[in-house]
């Protein structure tokens, strides 16, 4: 990861439903390690480095942003990068590999395919501790890149934002492993900011999110609140219906902002329902996250995290 210091990303203000809403342009920020991705793995990287690890060992799917993300920032960074992927029947068949596996492998990350029930075990797997332990110099950073350390990272975006805007009566995002929405919470707390933090679930089944969210926060975070609103995963992870695809592409017609699949276009149109229902009025100035997911232009709807 470079060192220098990043430029702000651009706040860019849209009329959506006749409620002026900012939109921070987090997908600006870098091509390949986009959005919340750069955020949460700065200090990660820095922390790496600190500990002289040589390698960088993550998790992930075989569409997975952060994979991505981490394979190019561990090269950036001078270190090697180990990621095993969920499903082994990709090992013998590299014709099927996504783009992002493609490009995982040439930017020198070495690729260990495992099974799905070995994946949900993660360093717990014998096979896959096996090869952590194999390995003198590591650093592990969980699927998705969410720890303490991302949090913090992402915390670091409102007081950037507060320096570029009046402060939001609303922050909004997606909702995927919890780290992004935790950093938020932790950030507008920082800045002694009274705005709700709201995270839009964008996999079906993440009742227990607000458990995850909670261990990476403080007191006075959880105390400051945050909701996580579970009915616009649009059935899962990688379900997107008509009604959310019309969505998506209308929205970027009419402003010129692209929004992925997977992530993006779940929060972008949650916001405009809470527009549509009143949640949320021209009295209010809500402003969303842009976390990227466009990088490669594969925009994939599948096995993401
Ligand atoms: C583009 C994008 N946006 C949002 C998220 C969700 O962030 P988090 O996992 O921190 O909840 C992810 C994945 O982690 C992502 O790739």
């Amino acid at each position: 990861m470079r060192q220098h210091q990043q430029q702000p990303t651009p706040c860019q203000s849209i009329d959506l439903l006749g409620v002026s809403v900012v939109v921070k342009r987090d997908d600006l920020n870098h091509p390949v390690i986009q959005g919340n991705k750069l955020r949460k793995l700065k200090y990660n990287i820095k922390a790496a480095q600190s500990a002289q690890a040589q390698t960088l060992i993550t998790f992930g799917g075989a569409y997975s942003n952060h994979l991505l993300a981490t394979a190019f920032a561990a090269k950036q960074a001078g270190l090697k990068a180990l990621g095993f992927v969920r499903g082994d029947e990709l090992a013998e068949t590299t014709s099927k590999w996504s783009s992002t596996l493609n490009h995982c492998h040439q930017l020198g990350m070495q690729l260990e395919f495992v099974s799905r029930s070995d994946y949900r075990l993660k360093q717990a797997a014998p096979a896959i501790a096996e090869t952590i332990n194999s390995l003198s110099e590591s650093y592990v950073i969980p699927e998705g890149g969410s720890n303490q350390l991302a949090v913090k990272g992402v915390a670091e975006m409102v007081t950037e934002l507060a320096a570029q805007t009046p402060e939001p009566t609303h922050i909004i995002c997606p909702v995927g492993t919890g780290g992004t929405v935790a950093g938020l919470v932790q950030g507008v707390v920082q800045n002694n900011w009274q705005c709700q933090v709201i995270g839009v679930a964008v996999l079906k089944g993440l009742q227990e999110m607000e458990n995850t969210i909670n261990q990476w926060l403080g007191s006075n975070e959880i105390d400051h609140g945050y909701q996580v609103l579970h009915e616009f995963s649009g059935g899962g992870y990688a379900k997107n219906s008509q009604e959310l695809i019309g969505f998506s592409l209308g929205f970027e017609q009419i402003t010129g902002i692209p929004l992925d699949k997977v992530y993006n276009s779940k929060s972008f149109y949650a916001l405009a329902q809470l527009i549509k229902n009143q949640q949320i009025t021209s009295e209010d100035r809500p402003l969303i996250i842009h976390t990227g997911g466009l990088q490669g232009g594969t925009n994939q709807a599948k096995d993401l995290r």
